[in-house]
């Protein structure tokens, strides 16, 4: 059952409901979506899924920061999946879409039944053909936000036109350097290795794959679709996907486009938090500050990934063998062996001990975007999700990939082959390979790298100051927003 979180007084007769998948990246994002729009004078409903939402509870300061907005309110749904199934990898992934299509979807239709004030515009999750399905049957407009990037969106629109050329499925003794033609824009460097993990799935039936490619095909089918990414960055392949897509508004970086906009209306701010909902060990700060300018690879997997062990010591490994400093963020649940629970048990090798004891820092989960912030760090050892991929590019930062799954295979290809801002460790995780890419992007290719990520860097901050091409899209958006309130 549907439930009333928080009601402020409404400022504007525009009322807009945003719904996430529950699930950090997602929410994280659409977190920065909704303050923009907030911020903007529109009211708001953010509904969260129940288990999310508990999360957000224990977090004052992002609580605090939405309750000055008097048209904003939090309303939460259940999403189907039992409390105590943990929340990463796969499995879960499969669970919490089959909990929202049997469970959610009714009370979604329910809640928007009995909606007051009536909501005048839905913001759906992408991924959720489940909003696009009842926005439909209640002729409620519908914008679709994808929380990925456009290259990888584009891949997936693109799976039913390569499996009628055959290119899918990727079958087990597969070249994997093989070039895949059937995506418009990228037939000179999409290999096999770098389609969406769920194309390696056996089988073109494979549930997640057809799913994502029938959800982003409805995408198309909404009033709009927005990105969390700007027009310098993929401006090629979003003119692809404009034959395809009758409204995109390209709208981010939303960090840094959060920021310029609160900034320069409340000159006392000190910008918005990443809205993290786990516990953030700040203390990495303190030790980054006792570190030279640019001498320290960051690594983190972000909030999803699960690795077997012997992975996570492969990095581990090369790191120290790099002998650069080195800040290693190591979820509790991050390692397979523990189901998603503690990692106390895991006996840590010596030499990674004392390794990191001399050049490294470990913690559970740091403020990555101040940390990337921070001037002393001089690379990103990255699992290419999409807000990760976007914060380092605000910063600048160089990168190097190891795509775990869904759209981070694209994300990688394109930091490494388009855009020029890293490399790509794609499918390897070995010792040797990362104290050899560590060094390269810190030492021998760093002036190459630095210099286009500081190019990229520079466009992106341009594309959300006045006159900037996601400044002007998220205005477009919200006069868009307020034209359906009839
Ligand atoms: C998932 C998918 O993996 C990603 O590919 C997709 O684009 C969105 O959903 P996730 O795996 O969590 O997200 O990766 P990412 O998109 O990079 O988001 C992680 C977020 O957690 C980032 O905003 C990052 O700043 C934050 N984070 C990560 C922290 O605040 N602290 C950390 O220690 C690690």
């Amino acid at each position: 059952m549907a439930q009333e979180q928080q009601q402020q007084p409404h400022t504007s007769s525009s009322h807009v409901l945003i719904f996430p998948l529950p699930a950090q990246g997602h929410v994280n994002s659409m977190l920065k979506l909704a303050e923009l729009l907030a911020h903007a004078g529109l009211k708001v409903t953010f509904l969260n899924s129940h288990f999310i939402h508990q999360q957000l509870l224990r977090h004052t300061d992002i609580l605090s920061r939405f309750a000055k907005y008097a048209g904003f309110q939090f309303k939460t749904i259940l999403d189907g999946v039992p409390n105590d199934h943990p929340r990463v990898g796969g499995d879960f992934v499969r669970k919490l879409f089959d909990g929202l299509e049997l469970i959610t979807k009714p009370l979604f239709k329910d809640m928007l039944v009995n909606s007051k004030p009536k909501v005048d515009c839905i913001i759906g999750d992408g991924v959720l053909g489940i909003a696009l399905d009842i926005a439909d049957d209640l002729g409620i407009p519908i914008i679709q936000f994808r929380t990925i990037s456009a290259c990888s969106l584009w891949a997936y629109f693109a799976i039913p036109d390569m499996i009628h050329a055959g290119e899918l499925p990727i079958k087990g003794n597969e070249d994997m350097d093989r070039l895949i033609t059937s995506v418009p824009g990228m037939e000179a460097f999409l290999r096999c290795r770098d389609l969406p993990s769920f194309c390696r799935a056996s089988d073109t039936k494979d549930s997640i794959l057809q799913q994502l490619a029938q959800e982003t095909r409805k995408n198309s089918e909404a009033h709009g679709l927005l990105l969390n990414t700007f027009e310098d960055l993929e401006g090629p392949i979003l003119s692809h996907m404009r034959t395809k897509f009758p409204k995109i508004y390209t709208i981010g970086p939303l960090n840094l486009h959060l920021k310029t906009r609160l900034f320069k209306s409340d000159q006392t701010s000190s910008g918005p938090s990443s809205n993290s909902f786990r516990e953030v060990d700040r203390s990495c700060l303190s030790w980054l500050d006792k570190q030279p300018k640019g001498s320290v690879v960051y690594v983190s997997f972000g909030s999803v990934a699960v690795l077997s062990r012997e992975q996570v010591f492969e990095f581990w490994f090369g790191l120290v063998n790099s002998e650069k400093r080195f800040l290693l963020v190591l979820r509790p649940d991050n390692m397979a062996e523990n189901g998603g629970g503690d990692d106390k048990g895991v006996s840590i090798p010596i030499e990674l001990i004392e390794g990191t004891k001399k050049r490294g820092y470990r913690v559970s989960w740091a403020p990555q975007e101040e940390v990337l912030a921070h001037e002393a760090v001089g690379g990103f050892l990255t699992h290419s999700g999409w807000n990760s991929t976007l914060e380092s590019v605000v910063e600048g930062v160089p990168m190097i990939c190891w795509s775990y799954f869904a759209d981070q295979q694209l994300n990688s290809r394109f930091v490494s082959k388009v855009w020029g801002l890293g490399l790509d460790m794609k499918d390897l995780c070995d010792r040797e390979v990362v104290e050899k890419m560590v060094n390269e992007l810190m030492v021998e290719k760093r002036e190459e790298f630095v210099k286009s990520a500081a190019k990229m860097a520079n466009y992106a901050k341009q594309c959300v100051t006045v006159g900037g091409s996601s400044y002007c899209n998220l205005d477009r958006l919200v006069e868009d927003i307020k034209l359906m309130n009839t």
